[in-house]
């Protein structure tokens, strides 16, 4: 019988030990050590951006984007019903209200849907890119114009991929990225805030530091938080850096290999290769069950778990949480797109350290259970 497969294995095979050992050598552990600054130069540039401030994972970084925003109670932003609850958490957190629209047959956010949802509270649209192709920027940036918007660009999953020939992180006002081991690139848990604007950087700093006051230690005129990435994590950050491109061309190899092996299996639909804006990257493989088959994804997932192929479900859309729920948000709103990826929807192994033999071991059982 086959090992399992796991949904995601990352590649750690580069310079991670030989800058780990550096932090030990030299002592520098803390979120002091020179390899955090380095890590936050080299990933800013990488995506085409003046300022990096490196946290302890994506969601933080979303809550201090979008505190340094100038996001307050009162005040709306949009984003996808479809996304992770770290979008969600961070403009409730703010003491702003989230408005939600569904996504298009890309799975991202539907932007014709977008305009309705302004309205004279409208403050921001968080844009997700969801899984491996990103939402359509163009559209989004010129509707920010027209009404005077800001964007939250939220890129931890986008990695390498570009929109319109430029890096995903480049659009937001204040865009962020997740380094969790499932990512391009890991750091174990942590995260980056990329801007270009200096005023949001220093806030994102600050925020990120307890609202230190430079001139005056342990002195606080507003409440920051604890976000500091160390430098432990930051030599990880910066080996796995070196090897993007390499990584990037992997994922799209195994993309393109399941896509060959899973598109003319009847009865599931697969993300677009590719849109008028970008290829897909193939962060990782979703598949989405349709009408004909007669089980939902958890059991699809089930059955794949037997067969030994770890597999993920997709997001539960935020009107259907509970703690949302509770706070009185999102009544008898419907996202029929976003229901039916949850319902339907999950992704089969797709780590940087998967083996094409595991590829084909995990498309030949996506077939097999179809098949039954
Ligand atoms: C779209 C998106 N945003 C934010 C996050 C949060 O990142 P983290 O897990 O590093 O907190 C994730 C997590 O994977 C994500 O997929």
């Amino acid at each position: 019988m086959q090992r399992f497969i796991p949904v995601n294995e990352p590649l750690l095979n580069g310079n991670e030990k030989k800058y780990l050992a550096e932090c030990i050598e030299t002592r520098w552990i803390s979120s002091e050590g020179p390899f955090v600054s380095k890590f936050e130069e080299q990933f800013a540039t990488r995506v085409n951006r003046n300022f990096g401030i490196a946290v302890t994972n994506g969601s933080s970084a979303l809550d201090a984007a979008v505190l340094a925003l100038g996001i307050k109670p009162g005040d709306e932003v949009i984003l996808p019903a479809f996304t992770i609850i770290s979008c969600a958490a961070a403009i409730v957190r703010a003491g702003a209200k989230p408005v939600l629209v569904d996504c298009d047959s890309t799975w991202n956010m539907d932007v014709s849907h977008v305009e309705k949802k302004i309205g004279k509270r409208t403050r921001a649209i968080m844009v997700v890119h969801i899984y491996g192709l990103p939402a359509d920027m163009n559209p989004i940036l010129q509707l920010a114009r027209k009404h005077g918007l800001r964007i939250i660009e939220d890129a931890a999953e986008m990695h390498g991929q570009t929109c319109y020939g430029k890096p995903c992180g480049s659009f937001g006002d204040v865009s962020i990225f997740s380094f969790y081991p499932n990512k391009l690139v890991t750091t174990g848990e942590g995260g980056m805030i990329v801007t270009d604007d200096k005023k949001i950087a220093e806030k994102c700093r600050s925020l990120r530091n307890l609202c230190f006051l430079p001139q005056k230690r342990f002195y606080h005129r507003v409440l920051g938080f604890n976000f500091r990435m160390t430098n432990l994590q930051a030599a990880l950050g910066l080996a796995q850096l070196e090897r993007m491109n390499e990584f990037i061309q992997k994922k799209r190899r195994m993309g393109k290999l399941y896509h060959e092996l899973l598109r003319e299996v009847p009865g599931i639909e697969l993300q677009p290769v590719k849109t008028s804006y970008a290829e897909n990257i193939w962060w990782v493989f979703g598949i989405v069950l349709d009408k004909k088959i007669p089980f939902n994804a958890f059991a699809a997932m089930e059955k794949l778990k037997r067969m030994g192929i770890g597999t993920r479900p997709f997001f539960i859309p935020m009107h259907m949480q509970p703690v949302f729920r509770k706070m009185g948000l999102f009544k008898n709103e419907k996202y029929p797109v976003s229901e039916r990826l949850a319902r339907k929807g999950f992704y089969i192994p797709s780590g940087l350290a998967l083996t094409e033999e595991q590829i084909r071991g995990s498309a030949e059982a996506v077939k097999t259970i179809i098949a039954e």
